[in-house]
């Protein structure tokens, strides 16, 4: 069958029907989600934190990023891949936004970007999509301006609801596919939700999102100290580590290998 298209979740909304998106990384775990339905798989650049180790998603580059994407591209048949626009690669103008979009399209084969931002990144927005660029945006905790945000914490409360509304509106009229809507009020998430005709995509914004998303070592229990709006579906740091275990001490007593593993 053919991948999924921007227009099957615009369509997915106009019909009612929530869809889930996950991020991945690398090849094995795209097939897993891809095999499970996904829709949208999303190499976030998150991938600073979970695959490389730093402690913010500032690090990463776009260099870093693409052999990540061109995997879960490899990996997955039927998903639309998302790849998330790094810090530093699309905020100097439209022109960087789209030699950087570009890259990911054609050295990853990636089918739409992410970019952070509202109102200050439509240029980029307008420039990508007229230039054939699915864009989803993403606003509220937008991790890459954490040093302006003053931590990991909720946005959108009070007045500043008002802007994010605004902010999503506009993004919608640039031409945006889809927005993130991360860490804000749920009853926020709501009213933008019924504003749009685009999907919202929630993480920690409530239930009332047309979709929702979750990175997948914190939906798979890898991650040790996870946001409130994390719910852990497995528990794979507990079970990879009592298999880890358990193969240490058979290569201790020699009950690793068996005869069954050994060629004769
Ligand atoms: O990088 C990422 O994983 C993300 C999602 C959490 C939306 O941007
Ligand atoms: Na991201």
């Amino acid at each position: 069958g053919r991948r999924v298209t921007v227009r099957d979740l615009t369509a997915a909304k106009e019909r009612g029907e929530r869809w889930p998106m996950v991020t991945a990384y690398d090849a094995m775990t795209a097939r897993v989600f891809d095999d499970a339905g996904i829709p949208v798989l999303l190499v976030g650049d998150s991938a600073a934190m979970v695959v490389y180790g730093y402690d913010s998603t500032l690090p990463v580059t776009v260099d870093d990023l693409l052999p990540l994407t061109a995997a879960v591209v490899r990996g997955s048949s039927r998903a639309l891949v998302v790849a998330d626009l790094p810090f530093g690669s699309y905020q100097s103008s439209p022109q960087q936004a789209l030699e950087s979009a570009a890259r990911f399209m054609k050295e990853a084969g990636a089918h739409a970007v992410k970019l952070e931002g509202g109102r200050r990144v439509v240029p980029q927005v307008e420039a990508l999509v007229s230039a054939g660029v699915p864009v989803m945006a993403h606003l509220g905790l937008t991790p890459q301006s954490v040093n302006v945000l003053g931590g990991y914490r909720v946005q959108g409360r009070g007045q500043s609801g008002d802007e994010l509304m605004a902010d999503a509106k506009d993004l919608e009229r640039a031409g945006a596919f889809s927005v993130v809507l991360e860490c804000v009020p749920a009853d926020l998430a709501e009213r933008v939700t019924a504003s749009l005709t685009i999907p919202t995509i929630g993480i920690g914004a409530g239930a009332g999102t047309d979709a929702q998303v979750l990175v997948w070592q914190d939906l798979m229990g890898l991650t040790p100290r996870p946001a409130r709006f994390v719910k852990r579906y497995a528990d794979l740091a507990a079970e990879m580590d009592r298999a880890v275990r358990a193969f240490a001490a058979d290569v201790a007593t020699g009950a690793f290998p068996a005869a069954e593993h050994t060629y004769s």
